[in-house]
């Protein structure tokens, strides 16, 4: 199966449908993800942060696909924001991966209070000229923290990815987003398992196009434009969250499921401008 890709605003193509590795971990962790590539997961996000990086790394050398056919992504922890440290830590990431690059670095996440957020984005400039990052971004970023990044760099990321499922729809900052030319990505883009799988229209539409609940969700997402990271440890609900490409939603059907939105519906209540994430 071959993914469709979205091209980004450095020229870089991002396959339009990622598997997220969050607690994806040891021995079943590398077997879950090494089955997803092996599968057709051409994109594979991780994050210094998911304790993962060693088996997600093996993972990839192990599958057999050329390294240059996955897209790999890691995240920059909190407490690495001061561009030494930042840049040691992408050194670290990869080492850990054993890989030479990574096709995507993100800042996990702005922690604004601390206010170091522009000097990792000038750590991530510099790594992308050294080579070691081919397309840098960011995660969690606000609209006011983007401007601050391109204003004072120059430089626009090219991804920002945020929390987007049917209970928080996101919909104002993914066209902040885009205003900008940045690309949109999906973290818990099925709300974690939660009970929007198990929505009445959600399960009406699967029905009506005979698909999964997941696949409905991943559709609604590709048809807003969103790179949703969806993340399985069942290889049936892995394989099924690529096969989102053969039916269309109508634009009333995007819109129903937009109306699950809920003023508090994000997953743990992590707003990007208190959330301190220090580890
Ligand atoms: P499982 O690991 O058993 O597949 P998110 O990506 O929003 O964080 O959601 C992850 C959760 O959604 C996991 O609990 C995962 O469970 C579940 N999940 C992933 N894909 C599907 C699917 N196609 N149908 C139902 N549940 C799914």
């Amino acid at each position: 199966m071959t993914i469709p890709e979205v091209v980004l605003n450095d020229g870089y193509k991002l396959p339009k449908v990622g598997l997220g590795t969050y607690q994806l971990r040891g021995g079943i962790g590398y077997h879950q993800i090494i089955s997803a590539i092996r599968d057709g997961y051409r994109s594979i996000d991780s994050a210094t942060n998911y304790d993962n990086e060693g088996i997600v790394g093996q993972a990839i050398r192990d599958s057999g696909v050329p390294r240059d056919q996955i897209f790999v992504s890691s995240k920059l922890p909190g407490k690495y924001h001061h561009y030494d440290d930042a840049l040691n830590a992408i050194r670290e990431s990869l080492a850990r991966m054993g890989l030479d690059y990574f096709d995507l670095y993100l800042i996990h996440w702005p922690l604004p209070k601390r206010g170091l957020y522009v000097e990792a984005w000038q750590a991530l400039v510099t790594a992308q000229k050294l080579g070691l990052i081919k397309s840098i971004g960011v995660s969690n970023f606000e609209p006011e923290h983007l401007d601050k990044i391109i204003s004072e760099t120059g430089v626009t990321p090219s991804v920002n990815q945020i929390e987007i499922h049917p209970y928080w729809v996101n919909d104002q900052r993914v066209k902040e987003n885009a205003k900008r030319g940045i690309v949109t990505e999906a973290w818990s883009p099925l709300g974690r398992g939660s009970s929007a799988l198990t929505e009445p229209i959600v399960k009406k539409l699967a029905e009506k196009y005979n698909k999964n609940a997941g696949q409905i969700l991943l559709r609604w997402h590709i048809q807003r434009g969103i790179v949703p990271l969806p993340k399985s440890t069942n290889l049936d609900h892995q394989r099924s969250n690529l096969d989102i490409f053969d039916f269309e939603l109508t634009n009333d059907e995007i819109k129903a499921i937009n109306t699950l939105d809920r003023e508090d519906g994000r997953i743990d209540g992590q707003d990007p401008n208190e959330y301190e994430e220090f580890e």
